[in-house]
């Protein structure tokens, strides 16, 4: 049964805080609109990483003039197994990203498989990467030592794809939790290596992280992120848990034996990630939220009521959207051909002025 708190202080409207980083950027890049790109894969209902790391500042995203591109990639997917077919993954993603708020009147919405091109410039640019540059890839690391270097190719080449995602649709921003900045310096120096050997093209994408959600951790393990693909069901809090189950995972997410509510990631790192998924879901600041906390006298453990019930209240109208939405197929597949149409032409555009700079035409 969900125990409701007190604390309505801890409520405010959503504030929007977002870091640009810029790199190398030319001056014309910088005036034009933007052209947004960013992906998710289909594996599952997010959780409150995607969400806060990505999602929420995709949506934020939307009220300037922009050109926006967000792709389900199921390609990217298909590098570990499935035992749920992947297009039924996407349609439920699909239908996820309109509940967070994704407008396909704004938003270009689209399945990464549908369009060839995304391969074909994946191969282009694998031709420009050095396989050493790969090797380093932390992510490939990671991946390697834990499947005792018996992970697949596609895992290996994976961070190539993604820049190829990303060039395709020459975009000049990539909103991503910071877990993918690696993956990002990879393509603004691929997109400089390809600018200087064939002509200029590409711009340098910028990477939008959110200063105050750079990385969501694991609720069991606050050492490691919060993530679809590891960890026990309690580590992450999915889109689509009632408030029971959210206070559930709340209530036993790790903390540590100080009773305080203080902000410290270093040697407090449960502590402080619950209060950063707080402040993300509220206006408050990280200071606030502990100089209130000390005001009223509360203890890790009550504090905890007070962050589930930001989160009970920020999810809930998402998954009754989601819920509306899911079964609504038609919609659904509307939504995704009428994008796919969209970003295809786009990249068949620039695929056709790529073949040609390259001198396959
Ligand atoms: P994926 O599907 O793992 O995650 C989607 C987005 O969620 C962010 N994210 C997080 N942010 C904060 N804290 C966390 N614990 C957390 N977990 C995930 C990710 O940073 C990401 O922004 N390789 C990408 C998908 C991709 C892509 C692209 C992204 C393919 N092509 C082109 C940008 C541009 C991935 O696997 O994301």
């Amino acid at each position: 049964m969900l125990r409701r708190t007190h604390h309505r202080f801890f409520r405010k409207k959503l504030l929007h805080r977002i870091t640009t980083q810029r790199r190398n950027f030319s001056e014309d890049v910088k005036e034009s609109p933007k052209v947004v790109f960013s992906g998710i894969q289909p594996t599952g209902i997010p959780h409150l990483g995607n969400y806060l790391g990505a999602i929420k500042q995709w949506v934020d995203l939307q009220k300037e003039e922009n050109e926006i591109y967000f792709s389900i990639v199921d390609l990217h997917a298909l590098t570990i197994p499935h035992e749920e077919k992947i297009c039924e993954k996407v349609l439920s993603m699909v239908a996820t990203l309109l509940a967070c708020g994704i407008d396909p009147k704004r938003s270009i919405v689209f399945k990464q498989s549908e369009i060839k091109e995304h391969v074909m410039l994946s191969w282009l640019l694998s031709c420009i990467v050095q396989q050493n540059t790969l090797k380093n890839m932390i992510q490939w690391k990671e991946k390697s030592k834990s499947t005792r270097n018996a992970a697949n190719l596609g895992l290996f080449t994976y961070p190539v794809l993604q820049c190829a995602d990303i060039l395709l649709y020459k975009a000049t921003h990539v909103p991503v939790g910071n877990d993918q900045t690696q993956h990002l310096e990879l393509c603004q120096d691929i997109a400089r290596k390809f600018n200087n050997r064939f002509g200029t093209f590409f711009p340098e994408p910028v990477t939008l992280i959110d200063e105050n959600c750079t990385k969501i951790l694991s609720l069991r393990d606050p050492f490691s992120k919060m993530s679809k693909s590891q960890g026990h069901e309690l580590s992450r809090i999915n889109l689509d848990d009632s408030d029971d189950q959210i206070w559930n995972k709340i209530k036993k997410a790790v903390t540590d034996n100080t009773s305080a509510v203080t902000y410290d990631p270093i040697r407090r790192p449960g502590v402080a990630n619950l209060i950063q998924i707080h402040s993300s879901m509220t206006d408050l600041t990280v200071n606030e939220i502990c100089s209130r906390s000390e005001e009223e006298g509360l203890d890790t453990g009550q504090y905890k009521m007070a962050v589930a019930e930001a989160v009970i209240d920020h999810i809930r109208p998402i998954r009754a959207e989601y819920e509306k939405l899911v079964g609504d197929r038609e919609h659904l597949e509307t939504v995704l051909s009428e994008g796919t149409t969209k970003a295809k032409e786009t990249a068949q555009k620039n695929w056709n002025e790529l073949r040609s700079m390259v001198g396959l035409t």
